[in-house]
């Protein structure tokens, strides 16, 4: 077992903020993993994926577990449906692409997320119509506490739009080691549907899309309004969507006459922060080396040696003007650490 001590973090977060770690160590299989969850000598501990949901504000004076625990393997198949497990430790993106090349399909719409596929259900996610619970079975993750694995159906996450039992009762509990998918082998039913990716197959001269049209199509729109994190640091969505009710947005209407919504249920509709953002102004701004997306208001990003409390505290005045102008309260997506 090897732990580093004074570690910058900078490589290992999507923000790409220089903060440093006491101690650091990579495991790469679940027996070294509990190893290392076992030793006393370091009380504070953070579990690190993909590092691309988060804001280091400070340096962490602990030691960071970085789960680097590999391997995709073929659990069953029939003529129809295969399913498959992956570790934690796999990137998500290179995972969407394996399952690509080997036609299974039901995570394409999902190409091109930063993170890891042990982290992906903790928030669910989601893009273009599609969130991972739609092909989600199951995943194992071990328990903090009592150092045993556990399996989560999909009926114990509760998973919901960008949340889970991970982010809720499950929170600071477990750590996910691996996650099973059920993907169609034929007849894909394909989510091209949410209007973005409609036009950009139309632009493709794509008529009968497949899994893999619909993969490219995804990869070119969000290259075209998400900044690539290995250019320029940023952590996706930094704000929720709120859900407001109809009757709140009903008045908004009012004052607002082009405000966007999509329903949610009978009373709630969902508002997209990106607009709420841009109407407040922000869109594109540079405040020194950080600021908010030109493309989308919605991406915090970082030009470069940005510290992590001025973007935190950019994002409170973000949140503050919203609140004033709109009576909206945004919620981060990313956690602050
Ligand atoms: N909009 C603006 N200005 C902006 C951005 C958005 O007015 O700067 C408005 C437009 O009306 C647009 C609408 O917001 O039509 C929706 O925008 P978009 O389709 O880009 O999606 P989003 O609601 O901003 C969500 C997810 C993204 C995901 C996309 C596509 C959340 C918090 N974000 O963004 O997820 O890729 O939908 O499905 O739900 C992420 O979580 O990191 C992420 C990028």
């Amino acid at each position: 077992m090897h732990i580093e001590e004074n570690i910058s973090l900078k490589p290992y977060n999507t923000f790409s903020i220089d903060a440093l770690a006491s101690f650091f160590i990579s495991v790469s299989s679940i027996d070294e993993l509990k190893q290392v969850l076992v030793l006393k000598e370091y009380p504070n501990k953070l579990i690190l994926g993909g590092g691309s949901n988060m804001l280091l504000t400070k340096d962490f004076k602990g030691l960071v577990i970085h789960i680097n625990i590999k391997g995709i393997e073929i659990v069953s198949e029939n003529d129809n449906f295969v399913t498959i497990k992956a570790c934690a430790g796999e990137n998500w993106h290179e995972f969407v692409l394996w399952c690509i090349d080997n036609d299974f399909g039901g995570i394409e719409n999902l190409s091109l997320i930063p993170g890891n596929v042990g982290t992906a259900p903790i928030q669910n996610i989601g893009a273009y119509g599609v969130e991972l619970k739609d092909t989600f079975v199951s995943c194992e993750a071990l328990s903090l506490e009592s150092q045993t694995l556990k399996t989560f159906t999909k009926a114990d996450c509760n998973f919901g739009y960008r949340n889970s039992i991970f982010k809720q009762q499950a929170k600071g509990k477990y750590i996910i080691t691996s996650v099973t998918f059920i993907l169609s082998k034929k007849k894909h039913k394909l989510h091209v549907n949410y209007g973005a990716i409609t036009s950009q197959l139309k632009t493709m001269h794509v008529i009968q899309p497949t899994i893999q049209d619909v993969s490219k199509a995804v990869i070119a729109i969000r290259e075209s309004k998400l900044p690539n994190p290995k250019e320029i640091g940023n952590s996706g969505s930094f704000f929720k969507n709120p859900v407001i009710s109809k009757s709140n947005f009903d008045k908004l209407l009012q004052d607002f006459s082009d405000i966007p919504s999509y329903p949610v249920s009978v009373g709630e509709v969902k508002v997209p922060a990106g607009w709420l953002i841009e109407k407040a102004g922000f869109k594109g701004k540079q405040f020194g080396n950080y600021g908010i997306h030109k493309e989308q208001a919605l991406v915090l990003v970082n030009y470069g040696n940005a510290k992590g409390s001025d973007i935190l505290n950019l994002s409170k005045l973000i949140q503050k003007t919203v609140k004033r102008l709109f009576g909206i309260s945004i919620e981060a997506e990313v956690n602050i650490l």
